[in-house]
């Protein structure tokens, strides 16, 4: 049982880091060099970006979630529901709602409108890639939430 919880771990870890590791790259790379990029070149790319992205991202995300529960249901501090009631137990739920919230941001949010600035005119998409950017920041926030969660867990809280 110790390295199956042990295997979960790293495996929860790895996702996360593809998942926010994902969302913060697009922040300070990829984001910023399209909008820099000529828009043949903006164009050509950001497709290509946005369909490897809308398949990595929401199996990233659901196996950083999913992986998350089950470690924290076989690590043995909330495998019941005085164990809910604890200060770490209380981490591990707000860590899931805010986690499960930034998926549903990225998979309705985000997604729709990079496609739809993908389908858009070229004279249209810099102002669209803006804006899905903006949404992409806004995400971070949420990350950095679920992150603190994951730090006060390590210490116990
Ligand atoms: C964006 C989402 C998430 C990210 C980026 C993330 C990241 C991490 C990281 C980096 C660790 C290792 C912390 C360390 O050992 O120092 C960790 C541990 C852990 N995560 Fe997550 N996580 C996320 C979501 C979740 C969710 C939703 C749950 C469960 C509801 C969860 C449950 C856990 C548990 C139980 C541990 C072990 C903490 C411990 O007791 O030491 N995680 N996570």
């Amino acid at each position: 049982m110790y390295w199956f919880i042990v295997a979960l771990y790293a495996l929860h870890v790895i996702s996360a880091i593809v998942w926010f590791g994902g969302g913060l790259t697009g922040v300070l790379i990829t984001g910023p060099a399209l909008q820099r990029a000529s828009a043949g070149a903006r164009g050509e790319v950001s497709f290509h970006l946005g369909a490897l992205a809308h398949k990595v991202y929401p199996v990233a995300g659901t196996m950083t979630i999913v992986l998350g529960v089950v470690l924290a249901l076989l690590g043995g501090r909330v495998s019941s529901l005085e164990g809910l009631a604890t200060p770490y137990g209380i981490t591990v739920i707000v860590a899931l709602i805010l986690a499960v919230g930034v998926w549903t941001w990225g998979e309705f949010v985000i997604g729709p409108a990079m496609q739809r600035m993908q389908k858009a005119q070229p004279a249209d998409r810099p102002s669209l890639l803006s804006r899905a950017l903006k949404y992409v920041a806004l995400e971070q926030f949420g990350f950095l939430a679920v992150f603190g969660c994951m730090v006060l867990m390590r210490f116990g809280v």
